[in-house]
């Protein structure tokens, strides 16, 4: 596996950072996750759906690594993640500020016991006034500028499904620590790692600081749909579902749109394809039309053309819509809904959606790697119980059996 020989030292918990580090350990790093015993990682008893069993919340965020259990405020258990810290390359966290120094980890003291260790940490903000700030998934959404160009225009600010602020964060974060990994076999240091959720959800949003700009220069951004009719602020506004980019698109009904509220399909006036998708809805004049034939004569229309290829588009269901358009290379895609992922045949096929067995709670549906290494392939295994590999870390850091029920009885583990 790309990364056989790393070992992380995993001290995350919610989403951004199991994200992160379940990333790594399928790409083959060990991830040890540590948690408080008894307690563990506040995610395995959210949201449950079986009693008693980890929550999908967990076990989907968790697959491949190990969990050990240690009191990372007991002296003893202090000791023992001291260990792990020298023999670890790289130590994750996602606590809310400070807390790994109110714990006596500061990046000083972890340096003086591994200089080569690896600190990589996912905040809510980089430095500046909010630096002490807790933050959670929509927060993120919220202070990164997806929230005010998400939903439409007559409507309030509008969060996303995607979790960009949790799980984007937990990618930009695992990129940065294979990054510091690959300087440190240069410089045989290791680095602190930052990425705040914030930044990584404004890196996402990087088209609408593009937009602002091009705003304040010229005053109107035609792709939108405010233009030609609306009125445009001083800040980019909700943007509906157009495209954003130089390929106008919408959302538009399919058949069946009355009692399926997933009968829908996303459709592109690509213009190299403007001809074809004339055609296609019956349009034929439109391609020479100079009202109609050039992506600027468009951009006026865009409402009353897409009006127009829905009266199309609501003959067909959303598949047949998909097969139809993708003859004459006009990029378009169904509106799927989870139902229908979860039982994409192809999508299991490739690994990205994965059947795992768990010994509590049985089958269930997973997000596999959704990066493929043809080098390094995926096995997804599932999420460890609580403290499952806390005796096997312990004799691998070389305690006795004795030690580790010492450490046990008093509390440390
Ligand atoms: N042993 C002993 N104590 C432990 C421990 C262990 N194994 N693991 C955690 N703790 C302690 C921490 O030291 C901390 O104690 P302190 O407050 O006395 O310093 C305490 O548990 C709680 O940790 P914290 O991170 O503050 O959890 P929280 O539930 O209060 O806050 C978040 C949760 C997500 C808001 C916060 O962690 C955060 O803002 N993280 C950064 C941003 C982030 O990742 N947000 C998205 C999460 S998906």
């Amino acid at each position: 596996k790309a990364l056989d020989g790393v070992r992380i030292l995993d001290f995350t918990h919610v989403q951004s950072g199991p994200t992160c580090t379940q990333l790594l350990a399928w790409f083959g790093a060990d991830v040890i996750k540590v948690e408080r015993a008894g307690a563990g990682d506040i995610t395995r008893e959210q949201l449950r759906d079986i009693p008693d069993a980890d929550s999908l919340y967990f076990t989907m965020l968790n697959h491949n690594k190990r969990s050990v259990t240690i009191d990372t405020k007991n002296p003893e258990g202090k000791l023992v993640l001291e260990a792990l810290i020298q023999k670890c390359d790289v130590l994750v966290e996602n606590f809310a500020p400070g807390a790994l120094e109110r714990m006596g980890f500061s990046w000083e003291r972890i340096q003086e016991l591994n200089p080569r260790m690896i600190v990589a940490s996912v905040k809510g903000f980089g430095p500046g006034p909010y630096e002490d700030c807790k933050v959670y998934e929509n927060v993120a959404q919220c202070v990164g500028g997806a929230a005010s160009t998400t939903g439409f225009d007559d409507g309030p600010p509008v969060v996303t499904g995607a979790q960009i602020g949790d799980s984007g964060t937990g990618l930009h974060l695992a990129l940065g620590i294979v990054t510091a990994l690959y300087q440190r076999t240069m410089t045989g240091r290791g680095q602190k790692v930052l990425a705040a959720m914030q930044d990584g959800v404004l890196n996402l949003c990087r088209v609408k600081l593009r937009d602002q700009q091009r705003l304040e220069r010229t005053g109107v951004m035609k792709e939108y749909p405010q233009y030609p009719n609306g009125t445009f602020g001083e800040a980019v506004p909700r943007a509906g579902n157009a495209s954003g980019g130089g390929q106008p698109g919408w959302i538009l009904k399919c058949k069946g749109w009355e009692h399926d509220p997933n009968a829908y399909i996303y459709f592109i006036t690509q213009a190299p394809v403007w001809a074809k998708i004339c055609n296609v809805i019956g349009r034929e004049e439109w391609a020479t039309d100079p009202q109609y034939a050039t992506p600027n004569a468009r951009l006026p229309r865009l409402q009353e053309i897409f009006a127009e290829i829905e009266r199309w588009t609501m003959t067909k269901t959303k598949f047949e819509a998909m097969e139809i358009l993708n003859r004459y290379d006009i990029p378009c895609g169904p509106i799927l809904s989870m139902k229908e992922i979860a039982q994409d045949e192809s999508l299991r096929r490739t690994g990205t959606i994965v059947e795992v067995d768990h010994p509590v709670r049985g089958k269930y549906l997973t997000v596999g790697n959704p990066i493929k290494l043809s080098d390094s392939p995926t096995q997804v295994t599932r999420s460890p119980l609580l403290g499952e590999h806390t005796d096997e870390v312990m004799a691998e850091l070389g305690y006795s059996s004795a030690q580790i029920e010492a450490l046990r009885a008093c509390g440390a583990i």
